[in-house]
């Protein structure tokens, strides 16, 4: 039966390309459109930048957006202009990719790991109470895959202890909590429009807020400590040039209008593939109803079990799935405070305190989440048909038979 399969010279179960990113003449003739008007860049004369932060503020609810270089920088910004103090502590998930928890690093504060909800691979708002202390400022809660925290619970908690929420909203572009879109629940929401992202121009972020007194502040870092109504070589916050160009942001905007039908298509399917695989023995996708009215699947992810499946390893599994011919991924291979940046803390600030020892720190849900379970399926593939979705389950029950 194993020669059957794709790994071993079988016949593939899908053999189709998932294009991503999706685009046509429009996107191209706006680009065009920007290098031939010869307005490039610059604040003084980036309209199509300020019209795509008007389109998205409006789209999320908010009455602020504000582009950067990236959504690393998006998160860096919020952060900073929230108010920390060198050696205040953060409080993030060890399931996200590096930036969530490096900026915090940047910022000279301390991050936090609290361990991550099984079913959900979000933030745990149970853990995240009894990790407060009185030095935490804020929470950086991560729609992990385009699903929502459960951020009614984390209001509470910030509203109790006074701590400010910063959205990681960089995989929840156009994806809602209770009618919400993610990104307008905290005092600010971060996305990032990098290439593999549901939303992109190659490199790019955003970062949404209601809050008048943030917004000036992140806009003043992103353009060089400049103020509203200043001199242009007059400086008083400690920023940098994060702005994003005129090229990226019309692209932006005409990628934009693919997004409300792409991400009802990806909610459609995810909730489709969930009914096919959550019948497969060993196979459970994460668990949904918990207040994400709209997922936008940036990533599908189930949970993989071993045992089922003749003990076969979950990177084995993976590389026999892709074979198949779906596009899927191992996910994390470790927590983040497993970094060698935090084991060996190769930190460039100085306000972390020496007893501060990540080698102690152990979320054992995320621990089984990177090294026994999660699986990934790109979003790219969730603008498929039902048929691919049957595909997918196909596969899975396809390696569960010959293995
Ligand atoms: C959860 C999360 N946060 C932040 C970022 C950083 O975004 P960028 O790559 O645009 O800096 C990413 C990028 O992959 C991400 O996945």
């Amino acid at each position: 039966m194993k020669q059957n399969l794709a790994i071993n010279g079988g016949p593939k179960t899908i053999d189709k390309n998932f294009a991503w990113p999706i685009y046509d003449e429009t996107d191209v003739d706006a680009v065009a459109e920007i290098i031939r008007s010869g307005k490039w860049g610059n604040p003084d004369c980036g309209d199509a930048v300020e019209a795509f932060e008007k389109e998205f503020a409006s789209f999320c609810g908010t009455k602020y957006a504000l582009t950067c270089v990236n959504g690393s920088v998006a998160l860096r910004l919020a952060l900073i202009a929230c108010g920390v103090k060198p050696g205040d502590e953060v409080i993030v998930t060890p399931y996200t990719f590096i930036a969530t928890a490096s900026i915090v690093l940047e910022a000279n504060c301390v991050p936090v790991f609290v361990d991550i909800d099984p079913d959900t691979y979000n933030l745990n708002s149970v853990e995240i109470e009894k990790a407060i202390t009185n030095r935490t400022k804020a929470i950086i809660p991560v729609h992990f895959a385009g699903q929502a925290c459960d951020m009614d619970a984390i209001m509470a908690i910030a509203r109790k202890h006074h701590l400010r929420v910063i959205e990681d909203a960089c995989h929840g572009h156009g994806a809602e909590y209770k009618g919400k879109k993610l990104g307008s629940i905290g005092d600010a929401g971060c996305f990032s429009f990098q290439s593999s992202k549901n939303l992109t121009s190659g490199e790019g972020g955003m970062i949404t807020t209601n809050d008048e007194q943030l917004y000036d502040m992140m806009n003043s870092l992103r353009n060089m400590g400049r103020v509203k109504g200043g001199q242009w070589y007059e400086h008083h916050n400690p920023g940098c040039n994060y702005r994003l160009t005129q090229i990226q942001a019309v692209l932006l905007s005409n990628q934009f209008k693919r997004l409300k039908e792409q991400t009802a298509r990806r909610h459609k399917n995810g909730t489709y593939l969930n009914s096919l695989l959550e019948k497969i023995d060993g196979i459970k996708p994460l668990a949904r109803g918990l207040g994400e009215t709209l997922h936008c699947y940036h990533i599908y992810i189930f949970k993989y079990d071993k045992s089922k499946f003749n003990n076969l390893s979950k990177v084995e599994f993976t590389k026999m799935l892709a074979a198949e011919g779906v596009p899927c991924f191992m996910g994390y291979p470790q927590p983040l405070y497993k970094q060698p940046l935090f084991q060996k803390k190769n930190f460039m600030c100085y306000a972390i305190p020496p007893e501060v020892d990540y080698a102690k720190v152990c979320c054992p849900e995320t621990e089984k989440a990177c090294y026994e379970e999660a699986v990934w399926i790109f979003q790219n593939t969730l603008l498929g048909t039902k048929e691919d979705m049957n595909k997918f389950a196909e596969a899975i029950i396809k390696i569960q038979k010959a293995v």
